[in-house]
């Protein structure tokens, strides 16, 4: 089936099952194309969280899908790609974090929204890399469990030192990928270009930049600058709507290494077999889906 045909296929089923496609902004490009809603993941909850139709096909990687599930659970999620899963948040456990929460019994946890419904259960409230400067801020206690990305722990630490922090030792494969000779090789190769990166990059990346923000606050800061050009320090899947909102500016990856291999599994045929066949919901236990509802919600209010 070609491009056009499938298009028009999956519009048409997506009518039929009262359904809505949202797609995170790391997805392909046709994906994104064709969904209602692309954004980060903070915007996509908080959308999740509202939506009136009965479906929701999430074009993204199986926690976020958990989360719309969470913050949904009267309606059916699909995730067309089952294996879609994000090695970061399958580097801490429930098991694991129980045992974390005993070795320090008056902390706080604060997990990353890149995490397990499980995970999330055993937390007390989430963020996002676009509120978790934010998230830390609104805590009255002092000493901070945060899980799992010790990249984003990193830099929270430094924008809030009053705050203890005890960092989990978990990284986004992709992001951590990007090293500091690969800034300065695009520092050299584009002067004139201003350096924008994702806080899941290591902090001597982090450190170079110009601006740090979620893939949503990326877009928008290179939309509403005066500068011409960018070098992007996120997956490449930002560059969709980057060239899309500014095609008169000229963005650089920072490096190819920038590809995150399980965003880019869903397809516009996965989106139609999603659709046709109603897979593959989400379906989770009660009780962790009530309590990760409390620490997802506990972030929405501090917005
Ligand atoms: P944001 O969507 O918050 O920018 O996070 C990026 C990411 O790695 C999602 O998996
Ligand atoms: Fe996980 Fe990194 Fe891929 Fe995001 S980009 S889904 S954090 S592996």
């Amino acid at each position: 089936m070609d491009k056009k045909e499938l298009t028009k296929d999956i519009l048409a089923l997506k009518q039929e099952r009262n359904a809505v496609i949202v797609a995170h902004n790391y997805q392909i490009d046709d994906v994104q194309a064709l969904a209602d809603v692309i954004g980060d993941s903070f915007a996509l909850s908080k959308y999740c969280a509202s939506v009136s139709q009965d479906v929701i096909v999430f074009c993204g990687v199986h926690f976020m899908a958990e989360s719309a599930k969470i913050l949904s659970p009267q309606k059916t999620v699909l995730l067309p790609e089952i294996h879609a899963g994000c090695p970061m948040a399958d580097m801490v456990t429930a098991e694991d974090l129980r045992a974390l929460k005993r070795d320090h019994p008056h902390a706080v946890v604060v997990c990353y929204i890149n995490t397990s419904a499980a995970v999330k259960a055993e937390s007390d409230i989430c963020c996002t890399s676009s509120n978790a400067v934010k998230v830390i801020q609104s805590l009255t206690q002092e000493e901070i469990i945060f899980v799992p990305d010790k990249n984003l722990g990193n830099y929270i630490a430094k924008k809030v030192p009053e705050k203890r922090m005890i960092i989990w030792d978990g990284y986004c494969v992709t992001h951590h990928r990007v090293t500091l000779e690969d800034v300065q090789k695009a520092k050299k190769a584009h002067p004139d270009a201003v350096l924008l990166v994702h806080p899941e990059c290591r902090p001597e990346v982090v450190e170079l930049a110009d601006f740090v923000g979620s893939t949503r606050q990326i877009i928008d800061f290179a939309a509403v600058s005066k500068e011409k050009k960018f070098i992007i320090g996120t997956e490449m899947g930002v560059l969709y709507s980057l060239k899309r909102n500014s095609p008169e500016k000229t963005f650089y990856l920072l490096s190819p290494g920038l590809i995150c291999p399980n965003m880019k599994k869903t397809r516009l045929e996965s989106v139609y077999n999603a659709l046709k066949q109603m897979r593959y919901t989400i379906e989770l236990e009660e009780e962790i889906m009530i309590k990760a509802r409390t620490t997802l919600e506990r972030m929405l209010k501090v917005e």
